[in-house]
């Protein structure tokens, strides 16, 4: 038998798949291809392969018998069980020190869990996010690669090359231990949803509110493509406003507004649910989906309950206009501080060294969320490792400063016309209540004692010989009821 030739196999040749094995080919790297049906092996070898190096391999023991060792695999196949069974079909030809990676949407509780089983084996294990759809797996995708650390140094330089480049640097380092690939990742297509929840409020905003048409609206999105909110959702957004159907309406008057989730979205928000992290923004962006998919409901409901009276705006349409771009810039600086506070919390739970320089590094291009915005995310987390909160770094926290009243100025603008917008108010409350230091939680904690003894603490500077300091405090508040305090049950 001939000298193994591959430095990395590949499992599954649908779209993506077959996308980075050319990627990973242009990058000199000769690239083993498996299929389960291996036809599409055939197919791809005679067609898109054609004339590249890559090999093809019609089974699991032929393509480990021709990749080099450390044998590095990447599986590119549908989260969940398909995962483990190829690991499983996988394991027989793998021998100690090979890495076996998992580039699709995978949980990363999964992540962990596969990352404990493969490394018992003496196996290494890598949950790598991939982001960028087709385009980004052919040309360059942003990698977020997790799992076994030992794995890093032999898939590094294949990943680096692979991944997309911005000014020279790879969007791709190593994120972490176990799962956290795929948790950033899942951060990632979380983020993706509350972005792209605030572009669809600001399009609502322009056409219903300001009575704006689609043509017009694409060359706001193209102006504001050239300042602070430079990014790929936002430059897509114009070309798909400026899109017309062959009557030339708008193509996008014509979809049905029912939208359509994975699931990436709603495990962020679960995540921030399980690490009590106020996430508020992603968590409005997957109700969003929600509401607008019982559209039938919502057809009935507009026939019987009424909003205010829209009346035309009188005011500056230029300024308002600006107001707007602020309000979606400042939004988008909450989510993302909102998004790092999540993963801040989760590292600190699962003692995950996390890199957030390295993250917003690696979102920088090639990911769906790719914007300049990232690079200054990036300098922040660059000139202070342990920053708490993006909003005390100097630059986000003049630019939501100077945003503040167009901000305010819109999203009141919006409620008066009745307009829905929870991803921009939901960050504005959020930004209100983090800036605040009193909140009304006062309140609930006598309640809580009120009705259930669940006891609260008292205000440094306000104790007495009632209110002792330090100390979980439970007040007769009725005169009825004991001196007991619910902590004192235990469960
Ligand atoms: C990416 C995307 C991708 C995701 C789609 C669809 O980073 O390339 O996040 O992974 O699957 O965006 O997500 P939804 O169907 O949940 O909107």
């Amino acid at each position: 038998m001939s000298a193994p030739v591959g430095d990395i196999g590949l499992i599954g040749l649908a779209v993506m798949g077959q996308n980075l094995i050319l990627n990973m080919n242009d990058k000199g790297f000769t690239v083993v291809a498996y299929n389960r049906t291996t036809s599409k092996v055939d197919d791809f070898l005679a067609n898109e392969a054609k004339g590249t190096k890559v090999q093809g391999a019609h089974s699991i023991q032929e393509l480990c018998a021709k990749l080099k060792r450390p044998r590095k695999i990447i599986l590119l196949v549908k989260a969940g069980p398909a995962v483990d069974s190829f690991i499983q079909q996988l394991e027989p030809y793998l021998e100690k020190g090979d890495i076996v990676i998992d580039g699709g949407n995978s949980h990363y509780p999964d992540s962990i869990r596969r990352t404990q089983e493969l490394e018992a084996k003496g196996l290494l294990f890598v949950g790598s996010g991939v982001s960028g759809g087709e385009e980004g797996a052919r040309h360059g995708p942003s990698l977020m690669p997790g799992g076994s650390t030992a794995a890093w140094p032999a898939i590094k330089e294949i990943f680096q090359k692979t991944a997309a480049q911005v000014n020279g640097e790879p969007c791709c380092d190593w994120v972490g231990e176990t799962g956290s690939g795929h948790y950033v990742k899942m951060v990632h297509n979380g983020i993706e949803y509350g972005d792209m929840q605030l572009i669809a409020e600001a399009y609502d905003i322009l056409k219903r509110g300001l009575g704006i048409h689609e043509s017009e609206i694409a060359d706001i999105f193209t102006t504001w493509n050239k300042g602070v909110l430079d990014s790929f959702l936002i430059e897509i957004t114009a070309n798909i406003l400026k899109f017309n159907d062959d009557d030339g309406e708008p193509l996008v008057t014509k979809i049905l507004d029912k939208a359509g989730q994975k699931g990436t979205g709603k495990w962020t928000a679960i995540a921030a649910l399980d690490a009590g992290t106020a996430v508020t923004l992603i968590g409005e962006a997957v109700f969003a989906r929600c509401l607008s998919a019982i559209k039938e409901e919502r057809v009935r409901a507009s026939k019987v309950i009424n909003g205010p009276q829209r009346e035309p705006f009188r005011g500056d349409k230029q300024q308002f206009i600006d107001d707007l771009e602020q309000a979606l810039y400042a939004s988008k600086i909450i989510s993302y501080t909102q998004g790092f506070m999540l993963m801040r919390e989760t590292a600190k739970e699962l003692d995950w060294n996390l890199n957030y320089a390295g993250i917003a590094r690696m979102w920088r291009g090639g990911c769906i969320i790719k914007s300049v915005f990232l690079g200054d995310i990036t300098s922040a987390y660059e000139k202070n490792k342990d920053l708490e909160s993006l909003l005390f770094d100097n630059f986000f926290n003049k630019a939501v400063h100077k945003a503040q009243p167009g901000w305010r100025r819109v999203i009141a603008q919006a409620c008066l016309w009745g307009i829905p917008t929870p991803a921009f108010s939901t960050a504005l409350a959020f930004f209100d209540g983090y800036r605040s230091e009193v909140v009304p939680a006062n309140l609930l904690q006598a309640q809580r004692d009120y009705f259930g003894a669940h006891t609260f603490r008292v205000v440094s500077g306000k104790e007495n010989a009632r209110l002792p300091k330090d100390r979980d405090i439970h007040i007769n508040w009725t005169g009825r009821g004991g001196n007991v305090s619910a902590s004192s049950y235990s469960a």
